[in-house]
């Protein structure tokens, strides 16, 4: 709270409603619009861009400066100095953990990897050539029916149990996601390896022969879950947390986060990149999609950049862009579709168009060429985004069960008909 006030005059012959102004330690200050409605009028935000919907303590986002905090920890520090499940702790528990701490919670991850064999029957009923996140959308929401003991969303004890099981068996249920689309058998999850690794090992061990993971692809991954593991409130976590304002259970607020993130303009944006730098497939190509892509009339536009905060450059993207060198350069692959995404990074990063309106890279455009250099089908993309962004859900959930969130109920302007007398026409 500050003593500074915002004075509302809503008309010449209203008094003035004073709104208090609270400050955080980080970012702008918010006015407290809580009592608004008593008055006769609400705010009008369509997409919440002006909204700060929560008070939360997790992430910290500076758009203009290109900051990303986690619990204070700058983005590029952790994904070069941390790993993920490090990360994880310090986004659910506020702090780094000391050597005993992080050793109690890996093992605490990877004893819980498993799932419940009858949840193998579930994939058995979606089509092989379903899209993995629809199979990843409805086994999440579906863990609900094997998982009764820790469904008590006011209980601290069932938020701790739901947040190991959903960080503990993501990787699993979205190994099997693409297991199951290319016919292959489920491969269990192993206990040796690290959580990176083992989801590697589970994506591309079969029966028949050792799989050797590559460390340099496992650290990429690594890196690719530390990059995506949250972002302050964005589109799918606010419906994480919609969707837990009503007392909804872990599984299906996780559920409904995946639902959300698949969209093309969210999580889908790294798959929507690949399939744009395909449909480009030449640099000679560039000019006619940028032009279309500065074209109002025209729908397409390039997926991988803007942002809806960051207005300069999406911290992760830089991180991105030096591990998608690094993994390229380990398999030795020389990718068209890098050469066409650099030349674009060029092109746009040089015109006014772009520049005006503050389009950069972000963190999609070089993580799904990362994704695909080590063998992943674009169509398993956005369910490593969502893999990864797990955490951030979950502890944003717990924050606001422990904030004790009022159930979320958006108000609207109307512009509909006023009330009219019903007749049928038939
Ligand atoms: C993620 O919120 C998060 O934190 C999300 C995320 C996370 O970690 O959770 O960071 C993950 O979702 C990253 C974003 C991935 N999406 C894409 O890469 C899809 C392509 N990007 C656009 O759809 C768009 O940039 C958004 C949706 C990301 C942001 O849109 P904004 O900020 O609302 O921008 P806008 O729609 O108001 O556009 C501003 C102008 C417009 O032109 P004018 O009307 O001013 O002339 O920029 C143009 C837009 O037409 N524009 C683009 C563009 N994005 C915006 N033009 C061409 N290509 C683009 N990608």
């Amino acid at each position: 709270m500050t003593d500074k006030k915002v004075t509302l005059t809503l008309d010449s012959n209203e008094s003035a409603v004073d709104l208090n102004v609270l400050k955080g330690t980080l970012g702008q200050d918010v006015v407290d619009v809580r009592g608004l409605g008593s008055h006769g009028v609400f705010t009008f935000d369509p997409g919440f861009t002006s909204t700060a919907s929560c008070e939360s303590k997790i992430t910290y986002i500076d758009g203009e400066e290109g900051i990303l905090l986690h619990r204070g920890f700058p983005i590029a520090e952790l994904a070069t100095k941390s790993d993920y499940l490090e990360v994880c702790y310090i986004l659910l528990n506020g702090e780094v953990p000391t050597a005993e701490q992080y050793q109690q919670f890996k093992t605490q991850v990877t004893r819980h990897t498993m799932i419940h064999e009858q949840i193998t029957r579930l994939f058995h009923g979606f089509r092989r050539d379903s899209h993995p996140m629809a199979v990843m959308c409805g086994v999440t929401g579906a863990l609900a029916a094997f998982y009764h003991d820790s469904m008590d969303v006011n209980n601290p004890r069932h938020r701790e149990i739901a947040a190991f099981r959903l960080l503990s068996k993501m990787p699993t249920v979205a190994a099997m996601c693409y297991k199951y689309s290319i016919g292959q058998p489920f491969v269990y999850p192993r206990n040796d390896l690290s959580y990176a690794g083992n989801f590697l090992h589970m994506m591309f061990a079969t029966p028949c022969e050792e799989y050797k993971i590559n460390p340099v692809l496992e650290r990429a991954m690594d890196r690719i879950l530390i990059l995506h593991a949250d972002h302050e409130q964005n589109a799918s976590t606010s419906t994480v947390r919609t969707a837990g304002s009503s007392g909804a259970n872990p599984f299906a607020c996780i559920a409904a986060g995946i639902a959300s993130l698949w969209g093309p303009a969210h999580g889908g944006a790294n798959e929507a990149t690949l399939h744009m730098l395909e449909e480009i497939s030449s640099v000679e190509h560039i000019p006619e999609f940028v032009r279309r892509a500065k074209d109002k009339n025209d729908s397409f536009r390039l997926m991988g950049f803007g942002h809806r905060v960051y207005k300069n450059y999406d911290p992760r993207a830089t991180v991105m862009r030096e591990t998608c060198h690094e993994v390229l350069e380990e398999l030795g692959m020389k990718d068209d579709l890098l050469e066409v995404a650099m030349q674009l990074e060029h092109i746009a990063l040089n015109d006014p168009y772009f520049i005006e309106r503050k389009l950069y890279p972000n963190v999609d455009f070089y993580s799904g060429l990362i994704l695909k250099a080590m063998g992943i089908p674009t169509s398993m993309f956005t369910v490593i985004f969502a893999m990864a962004r797990t955490v951030g859900w979950i502890s944003h959930w717990i924050e606001m069960h422990e904030e004790g969130m009022k159930i979320a109920r958006p108000r609207q302007l109307y512009t509909g008909y006023t009330e009219r007398k019903f007749e049928s026409k038939r």
